[in-house]
């Protein structure tokens, strides 16, 4: 039995939840990137996370609350994807949040609302817990109508919420739907927190309302604050009648696809098999489509990581259905058509998360084959019937990137099982340092004296676009030693905060400026700028005097430092450009970083960039400067911007209003993008530009450094010298010095040639001889010969030579004059004509005072030099006297 409830698509649940919530004066807020503005989250992972700085009281908001539909990936469960109709990598989370302006009675009233008046969900089947001994929340439930046989209390584990070990954190109320008895296990005891898929938590209501300590301590947040939490998936579930994440009409579009490709068959209620991988591929496409568009790359750390596990898994569970072909591609073009209306970032760069996808999906499929030998390797050590160790496992697991299930599926064929406990056991222990590295104060990045300053202090204005010096700037802050201070006096190292300035703080790439702040009262140069949440941080060391807050000062720019930053920064814009026209549109800014010395710019490429296409981007850069093409810089709206096609970082967030700069007219620009840096205000300022390097800088992304300008003539002078001292080394003219090189090379490869044969030719034929010469010792054959033109240590390769070339037991004393003039002698021997009686060692020993030599050695290797060249041929009877010859 599943509910009666009305059909309702997921874009039409998406649209009617936030609709509610801003008609009840909520603020509607996009969804954040999956990558947070938190450097201590890894990936977005629930509504709130954006809204953190308002939880703590940090940031203020006017309206009574937000509203917002995020894009979530969670990977703390990443085994039981696919194996219940619960979990997955990528959800939805519809949220809604107050910080103060909204009671938890009122919270609840409206998540009563939505459920029963809009979405039409029955009240008998909806089932409410509360936290422990959270009577309030109970007493409000039952004031609205709840039954109280529809409310239980549910404790720490399924009723107290936390983001991380530390920070906003409170109990909880959830709303379950009811999905029918025959869905569940049947237990009398079954009810909302069962393992079972009878009921399903549909919204979870936080009351955020306490600031969790390092010591475990609760003290109370600044106001009582609402974070709740709708999963999407489950709602569309619900909504359409069905009882599992994935047979929502989006999932569901996508395990189709998955059958198409497979020709697998989904089975709703099967949780094992080919239904499982059909979600598993679902699920991790989504992931993997959204991740790539918010601009992360596969990688072996952090979010990389994250994504090259998801999208491995997907390649391994499509191999394990049969699918030998590439095809997570289609899955991106099928998510894309689903899901593009609500998340247009991932119409963007399409061609590029495909091209990347692919370059995984093709590197992954030689990961799995090598992991295969490694694991054949393991197999083939083990007896019949064995098992094969839990380490093994992991190894594969973690360092060929070898899923388990596939390491069972392998194993069981060849009649082994697997350690999964010792398995389990690695796995524990390594989630167990990923918990450890993670711990820290998920919370503790904003709370240094920059944040507590943001709240005390306006964001400095800055005014360097068109000015590079002002009279008037006023000190508003001084940082020293980690700390806000009134005044600073000489010696000390400071960051001081003015109210307006010319300085650009390092941003986008392009360094801060250096430059000199003064007054009558102190002196201060520069070295650096930075912005800290706003606020221009200006670094360096008071020279004179003493700096005090309030101050009027003069704060002027290294001009000329700054013209040279403007150009480098303008030539990273055309070569941008150059290399979408030269390489193709999956060209796209990876990072970049310019000062007044260099360019550097990472970008998406797959191959390296040929010397060729180097030229032609060079070429291409190089006209646009000599054309000497204006270079405007417009402000405007973000929508306006993108219309105009200004090109935007992939991955990178804006604010409402931006600034565009265009190189070239206004109707065909040559160049348009959306950047907050400084420009040349003409190409021809830029003077020239060369590129210096190309390399890679890690799977899909190569780095170009060039130089411009100044920095392009000095390189020009540095080879321009290095030529000159070529030349005169080589005794010729600069444009003879490529003749007389490869004159030169062309010389000493001839007599390379020659010596070669002079030394060894001569050699071969005598090693030959003396082999075709060599004595029947009855168990091995004895070689005895003198050489000429080798050197002692020389006479080991003979020896390797005749020892391949007698193919058996075999031994040999061998004697040469060296280029000295002085003689050298080697015995050497393999096992059997050691065992048969040849004991190098003592042939040596004998023969050597024969060249007025001595040495010895192993029974299997002997040397000796001498003095007497004139007595190789005595030594050598003496050789032959010993052995009996
Ligand atoms: N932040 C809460 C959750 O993720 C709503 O469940």
């Amino acid at each position: 039995m599943t509910a009666a409830v009305p059909t309702m698509t997921t874009a039409e649940i998406r649209s009617a939840f936030l609709k509610f919530f801003e008609d009840r004066g909520c603020k509607l807020f996009p969804s954040s990137s999956l990558i947070p503005d938190d450097p201590s989250l890894l990936l977005a992972n629930a509504g709130m996370n954006q809204f953190k700085q308002y939880y703590q009281g940090k940031k203020t908001m006017h309206e009574i609350g937000a509203t917002s539909c995020q894009k979530c990936v969670r990977t703390n469960d990443i085994d039981i994807i696919g194996c219940d109709g619960r979990h997955a990598s990528f959800f939805e989370m519809l949220g809604n949040f107050s910080f103060g302006g909204v009671s938890k009675q009122q919270a609840c009233a409206w998540a009563l609302e939505l459920s029963t008046e809009v979405f039409h969900l029955p009240i008998e089947r909806l089932y409410f817990t509360v936290f422990t001994d959270d009577d309030e929340t109970y007493d409000i439930w039952r004031s609205l109508g709840v039954e109280e046989s529809h409310i239980s209390r549910l404790g720490e584990d399924d009723n107290f919420w936390a983001a991380g070990p530390t920070g906003p954190c409170g109990p909880c109320s959830e709303i379950y739907y009811d999905m029918g008895e025959d869905v569940g296990c049947g237990r009398p005891d079954c009810a909302p927190g069962c393992d079972c898929d009878r009921f399903l938590e549909y919204w979870n209501l936080v009351f955020t309302q306490f600031d969790r300590q390092e010591d475990g301590s609760m003290p109370e947040l600044p106001h009582r604050n609402l974070d709740t939490g709708m999963g999407l998936e489950r709602m569309s579930a619900i909504m359409q009648g069905k009882t599992s994440f994935f047979d929502g009409d989006i999932m569901q579009g996508l395990i189709k696809l998955g059958e198409e490709i497979s020709g697998a068959t989904y089975v709703s209620d099967d949780y094992a098999g080919a239904s499982r991988s059909l979600r598993i591929i679902a699920d991790h496409a989504r992931s993997v489509d959204f991740m790539i568009s918010d601009g992360i790359l596969p990688g072996n750390e952090g979010r990389g990581y994250v994504l090259r596990r998801l999208l491995r898994r997907a390649v391994f569970h499509g191999r394990l259905l049969g699918v030998t072909e590439p095809f997570l591609a289609r899955f991106i073009d099928r998510v894309n058509e689903l899901m593009g209306d609500a998340y247009p970032e991932l119409l963007k760069n399409v061609t590029l998360v495909k091209g990347i996808v692919n370059a995984e999906e093709e590197r992954f499929s030689t990961t799995l084959d090598n992991g295969r030998v490694y694991l054949d390797d393991a197999l083939a050590k083990l007896g019949e019937g064995e098992t094969l160790d839990g380490a093994s496992a992991f190894m594969l697991h973690d360092t060929f990137g070898f899923p388990i299930d596939l390491t069972v599926e392998i194993a069981e064929g060849a009649g082994h099982t697997v350690d999964i406990e010792g398995f389990n056991r690695e796995m524990e222990a390594q989630r167990e340092r990923a918990r450890a590295n993670v711990k820290g104060d998920a919370w503790g990045t904003f709370n240094d004296v920059w944040t507590e300053l943001t709240d005390e202090i306006a964001e400095t204005e800055f005014v360097g676009y068109d000015a590079d010096r002002i009279e008037d700037a006023r000190v508003v802050a001084i940082v020293s030693g980690g700390e806000s201070v009134a005044h600073a006096d000489a010696g000390q190292e400071v960051d001081v905060v003015l109210d307006r300035t010319p300085f650009y703080a390092e941003m986008g790439g392009q360094v801060g400026d250096s430059g000199h702040i003064a007054s009558d009262a102190c002196a201060l140069a520069v070295s650096d700028t930075r912005a800290h949440h706003g606020l221009y941080a200006h670094h360096g060391v008071v020279g004179e005097g003493t700096i005090s807050v309030g101050d009027s000062v003069l704060a002027a720019i290294d001009v000329d430092r700054r013209e040279l930053i403007r150009r480098n920064h303008t030539a990273t814009h055309l070569l941008d450009a150059a290399l979408k026209q030269v390489l193709g549109d999956h060209v796209n800014q990876a990072g970049s970083q310019l000062d007044d010395h260099r360019l550097r710019f990472d970008f998406t490429h797959f191959e390296a960039v040929s010397t060729d296409e180097l030229a032609r981007i060079e070429d291409i850069v190089n006209r646009e400067i000599f054309a000497a093409k204006p270079v405007v810089t417009r402000v405007m709206s973000i929508d306006e911007a993108r219309a105009s096609g200004a090109v935007a970082l992939f991955g990178e967030k804006y604010g409402d209003v931006v600034r565009v700069v265009s190189v070239g007219e206004e109707e065909r620009p040559f160049s348009r993008e959306l950047c907050g840096g400084t420009h040349a205000r003409n190409t021809a300022e830029i003077g020239l530009f060369r590129i210096v390097s190309e390399s890679s800088t890690g799977s899909n992304v190569r780095r170009i450094e060039a130089v411009t300008s100044m920095g392009a003539m000095k390189y020009l002078e540095e080879k321009e010298r290095m030529l000159s001292q070529a030349a005169s080394a080589l005794k010729c003219r600069d444009d003879e010095v490529v003749d007389r090189v490869a004159a030169l090379q062309q010389s000493l490869h001839d007599a390379n040639q020659k010596l070669k044969a002079a030394l060894t030719g001569g050699a071969s034929d005598a090693i030959g001889s003396a082999v075709d010469n060599a004595q029947d010792m009855g168990s091995y054959k004895l070689v005895i010969a003198q050489l000429s033109g080798l050197e002692g240590a020389e006479l080991r390769n003979v020896w390797d030579t005749i020892r391949q070339k007698v193919a058996g037991p075999a031994a040999c004393v061998l004697a040469t004059v060296t280029e000295k003039g002085t003689p050298a002698l080697l015995a050497a021997a393999t096992d059997e004509a050691v065992a048969a009686g040849f004991k190098a060692g003592d042939v040596i020993k004998a023969i050597a005072p024969c060249v007025d030599g001595r040495g010895g050695g192993r029974p299997t290797m002997a040397q000796a030099g001498g003095k007497d060249a004139s007595g190789i041929q005595a030594a050598l009877d003496a050789a032959r006297a010993q052995l009996g010859l």
